[in-house]
């Protein structure tokens, strides 16, 4: 049976250059880069061209790349170690109601522990107002924190001008740049962020390794606290494999970012049509135009989104409702909660992330097969019955 991976934006494969450097870093390396002597002074030597590879990514210098076990730390990085560092000065942290849950829940640990922090409502595309963002700021404001896009819409927010609007009023502001990062251009001098996010398993690098840009002389807290390792602000001896291999996919998205960013958006520009055209009653959700060029997001009325996954699933083809992180649970989803959807279109969603492994013949074998599923899936429904799929509303 074909397979078909469609869901790059919960985690992408290992790109074999990657795989091929991790082996041999393995095999031949594995001193502590703490250590002086020549095993040591060898690892260091890996790490820090790794550091230089990420911070060319994104276009930072590389004494400000900090290395963490991955988008969350990195997160909670920003968010707690800001809150420590500038706990004197104010309580108040901005945040939006559609951030991943690593930047949500640790905003609310913090609400939990004496800060105050609002949580801005989006439009029905997904997009933060800076004009709320502007107005939600108070003489107490610390941080604002708000992703680069968001991972299940795809939506990217308007970053350059929320920067201008922290700066103005000098409130540091972190972004989450998990799923921008190797995706679209990263610049952080031209986004104006003061702290931003990276994970190396989106960007085809291997999981549990990612790392948290700070700009130079901005004071954060540890979280994490022990060896000093990552000039004291995340101590734990470095996870030297995983660095190696997330330098090298930085180096690999970077090199090939214009190529793989138009490759995909036609993939899934295709697939969009195709599915507005084969299937009635059908939504894209997020940005028609400001959105990641390999996410495709759609709300079906009249299904149920668990049973879409498990239909496709048996075709070969591996897709996402909700979010992927929390598509366990049964939850709605809080972002398509947060644009508006109502209930049943929440539960009739389906996630299509695209990336390096798909080729036309894959968008074309989803067109094949899902008008199919999704007319057998609305032939159970009460509801499809009651209106029947092709009349107007
Ligand atoms: C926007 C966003 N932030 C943070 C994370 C968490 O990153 P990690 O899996 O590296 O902890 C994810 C993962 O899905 C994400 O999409």
């Amino acid at each position: 049976m074909r397979k078909v991976y469609l869901d790059h934006a919960a985690t992408t494969p290992l790109h074999p250059e990657v795989y091929s450097l991790m082996c041999r870093f393995m095999k031949d390396t594995f001193g502590n880069p703490s250590s002086i002597h020549s095993f040591g002074r060898e690892a260091r030597k890996w790490v820090e061209e790794a550091r230089q590879q990420v911070a060319d990514l994104i276009k930072a210098s590389p004494e400000e790349i900090y290395f963490t076990s991955g988008g969350t730390e990195a997160d909670n990085l920003a968010i707690l170690g800001t809150a420590a560092a500038r706990r004197k000065k104010g309580n108040h942290i901005i945040t939006s109601s559609i951030e991943h849950h690593a930047v949500l829940d640790t905003c609310k640990y913090l609400e939990k522990n004496g800060y105050e922090v609002t949580f801005l409502p989006v439009d029905r595309y997904g997009m933060v107002d800076p004009d709320d963002v502007r107005k939600a700021i108070r003489r107490d404001t610390i941080l604002i924190s708000i992703m680069h896009a968001n991972n299940e819409i795809g939506t990217i927010e308007p970053i350059e001008e929320i920067s201008r609007i922290a700066r103005e009023h000098e409130v540091i502001f972190h972004t989450d740049a998990v799923q921008t990062a190797g995706k679209i251009p990263v610049n952080v001098e031209a986004l104006g962020v003061d702290l931003l996010t990276l994970s190396s398993h989106k960007i085809y690098g291997p999981k549990g390794i990612g790392a948290l840009y700070k700009r130079k002389g901005l004071r954060l807290l540890p979280v994490v606290h022990g060896g000093g390792q990552e000039k004291k602000l995340r101590s734990g001896t470095e996870n030297t494999i995983g660095i190696v291999g997330f330098g090298k996919a930085a180096e690999i998205a970077a090199r090939d970012l214009e190529e793989e960013h138009d490759r995909t958006k036609r993939l899934r520009d295709r697939l969009v049509r195709g599915i507005l055209e084969k299937i009635p009653e059908v939504r894209l959700n997020g940005h028609p135009e400001k959105r990641l060029p390999h996410n495709a997001n759609f709300s079906f009325a009249y299904v149920e989104g668990e049973s879409m996954l498990l239909s496709l699933d048996l075709k070969g083809i591996a897709a996402s409702s909700g979010s992927a992180c929390s598509s366990r649970a049964l939850e709605p989803s809080h972002v398509l909660t947060a644009i508006g959807l109502p209930y049943e279109l929440i539960h009739g969603s389906l996630r299509m992330t695209l990336g390096r492994a798909n080729d036309e013949e894959d968008i074309d074998y989803v067109l094949e097969v899902l008008p199919e599923i999704v007319n057998r899936l609305r032939s159970f429904s009460p509801l499809a019955q009651k209106h029947p799929v092709g009349s107007a509303g």
